[in-house]
């Protein structure tokens, strides 16, 4: 059985390969992984993955959100990048499974629980439990910033940010 695509996961599939030619077919369209020599990537998944990444960048960089992050933050300044991979496989994960509807992709917690300090204490602290309203649009704006800094047309980013404030109701309660 082919993987599973739709129009968003092949744009971007097409977008992170120079945006040239057909569109149709390039979201599962193995490639080079530019990081991992050797290895193939899903096109889409490559585009996430970089969107991903500098996205975790700006949010690092975001005094205002630096309480719901004390353990990554912690780790990274004293050059330990092992959790800070793994947030960048499973938002990458997260998002491809979102976006492309291929199942089994996300084997992280629901999102109700990675982001409550109850169920998951890498996610701020006993005096910071979840996340504010107002701090989770610093969130997605700082994605759409990252997203606009690599050039992502604003069409695509649109459609990555109404997926983002999908899961504002599991985030924020
Ligand atoms: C906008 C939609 C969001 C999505 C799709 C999302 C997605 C995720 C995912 C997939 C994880 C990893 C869970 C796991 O591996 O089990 C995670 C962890 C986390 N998220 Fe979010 N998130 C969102 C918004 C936010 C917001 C608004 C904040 C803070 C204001 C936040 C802070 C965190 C923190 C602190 C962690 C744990 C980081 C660590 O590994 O140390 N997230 N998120």
């Amino acid at each position: 059985m082919p993987l599973a695509t739709t129009p968003l996961y092949d744009t971007l599939g097409w977008f992170i390969q120079g945006a040239t030619g057909p569109v149709a077919g390039n979201g599962t369209k193995m490639i080079d992984d530019p990081d991992n020599p050797g290895q193939k990537i899903q096109a889409g998944r490559l585009a996430i993955r970089t969107v991903v990444g500098k996205s975790l960048m700006v949010i690092a960089g975001d005094t205002a959100l630096a309480e719901y992050f004390p353990t990554l933050l912690a780790e990274v300044g004293a050059g330990n990048t092992t959790g800070y991979n793994n947030l960048l496989q499973s938002f990458t994960d997260f998002v491809q499974q979102a976006v492309s509807t291929q199942t089994g992709v996300y084997k992280g917690k629901s999102m109700r629980d990675a982001h409550n300090f109850a169920t998951y204490s890498r996610f701020g602290s006993a005096a910071v439990q979840k996340s504010t309203a107002a701090d989770f649009d610093l969130f997605v704006g700082d994605v759409a910033s990252a997203a606009t800094s690599l050039n992502v047309p604003n069409s695509v980013i649109g459609q990555l940010g109404t997926l983002l404030y999908s899961v504002k109701g599991d985030i924020v309660y």
